[in-house]
């Protein structure tokens, strides 16, 4: 059997022998999703005022432990918020890794900034704080202004690392680095709910973190993003600029500051309510199902990535490594072709057109990766998908 039929083979078995269409990651509907739903609808509250939005985001407190969250309609508008908050001005530079989804880099220039990129850590595949120092030391300089970048006399403004297929980025030392040059750090964890670095949760490490609700994330709200943060006056100003930055008053109009309509509506946030409620056993399943693909893709020698020690990934999506680009392309070939959904990582965010001139360093890992990676079936399937 080749390789690449080998793959098929074993993640069929990993998920008992299940036949028919296997999805990369497809939302699974099998609590209270629909009563939830349909009592909004009965409310008529199915906008952005709602006692549900108010519930999923204490219920987002208590699973992620940050002190403030504020629900929006996703997480590109959920990043754009923080960035803004963190205090990114137009022209500033903001430093991410070009492996991501484009989403993080657009969020940058949404705010009017320019990213910079930094490579990944090949066991994490989130930003490398070593690089993060070298780019740091090497090519910016600590002015009364800030840290600026010399090549573009740019203000380094904020810092994005990403916690990859839920991974966790090495987070601590990524804070540390970033401290030392007065960098605020914004957690893009949409990926990342119920992932930890000891006990805590991804996405409060940073003076702000972010969540995504997207179909294709671990829970969803359809679409839907979170603003999580322990700063009182962050958070105050996050919910005020999220909902238009009106004047609060029973029935005039004012509005203090140019705001945005990014809040959740409620009919969004119902269905949120019931898949957080499903949340636990969901991650069950996916690290069950990792772990039957670590042991079974490790007797392949095919290697299978992992949680690195001391950290808990949420297994969002997960990942094998093959040889080169030809044989990642073949087995993307075979497996799609049997009904196994696998994909390519996203192709670096340095290479796409609106970003090409972007500074950058020498990206070497995110290379490697990007050439080698495919994310396999990694969701909750009961039953086949039609
Ligand atoms: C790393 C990353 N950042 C940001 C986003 C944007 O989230 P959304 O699709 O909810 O806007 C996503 C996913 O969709 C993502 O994977």
């Amino acid at each position: 059997m080749s390789r690449a039929s080998s793959i098929v083979q074993t993640v069929r078995d990993a998920y008992d022998g299940i036949e028919g269409f296997l999805p990369l990651h497809a939302p699974v509907f099998e609590g209270n999703e629909s009563a939830y739903v349909q009592a909004t609808i009965e409310s008529t509250f199915v906008s952005s005022v709602g006692a549900y939005v108010d519930q999923f985001e204490a219920m987002l407190r208590d699973i992620t432990g940050a002190k403030h969250v504020i629900a929006t309609t996703n997480g590109t508008t959920a990043l754009h918020m923080a960035l803004l908050l963190a205090g990114v001005n137009r022209d500033d530079l903001v430093i991410t890794q070009s492996l991501s989804f484009v989403a993080t880099a657009n969020s940058i220039a949404h705010a009017g900034a320019l990213p910079a990129f930094v490579d990944i850590d090949a066991d994490s595949f989130g930003l490398s704080p070593t690089a993060l120092q070298a780019f740091l030391e090497g090519e910016c300089d600590m002015t009364s202004n800030g840290c600026v970048h010399r090549a573009s006399g740019r203000r380094v403004a904020a810092c994005v690392p990403m916690h990859s297929f839920g991974l966790p980025a090495r987070i601590e030392e990524i804070v540390g680095v970033c401290d030392k040059h007065g960098i605020p750090v914004i957690e893009d964890a949409a990926e990342a709910l119920g992932s930890r670095v000891g006990s805590r949760h991804c996405g409060t490490f940073g003076q702000l973190g972010t969540l995504s609700f997207n179909g294709n994330k671990v829970v969803t709200t359809g679409g839907g993003g979170a603003i999580m943060t322990n700063d009182p006056e962050i958070a105050k100003r996050a919910k005020h600029l999220t909902t238009t930055a009106k004047v609060p008053h029973r029935w005039r109009f004012e509005h203090d500051a140019i705001g945005f309509n990014f809040r959740l509506p409620n009919l969004n946030a119902a269905l949120g309510c019931a898949q957080l409620e499903r949340l636990d056993d969901f991650l069950a399943y996916k690290r069950a199902l990792a772990e039957r693909y670590n042991d079974a893709f490790t007797k392949a020698g095919i290697p299978f990535v992992t949680e690195r020690p001391g950290t808990t990934s949420n297994y969002w999506l997960c990942a094998i490594l093959l040889n080169d680009r030809t044989e990642r392309d073949e087995c993307l070939e075979v497996t799609n072709e049997a009904g196994v959904m696998t994909r390519p990582v996203w192709e670096p965010l340095h290479t796409l057109p609106m970003f090409s001139s972007a500074p950058r360093d020498t990206l070497v890992e995110t290379l490697q990766v990007a050439g080698r990676l495919i994310n396999i079936p990694s969701g909750v399937v009961r039953r086949p998908v039609k």
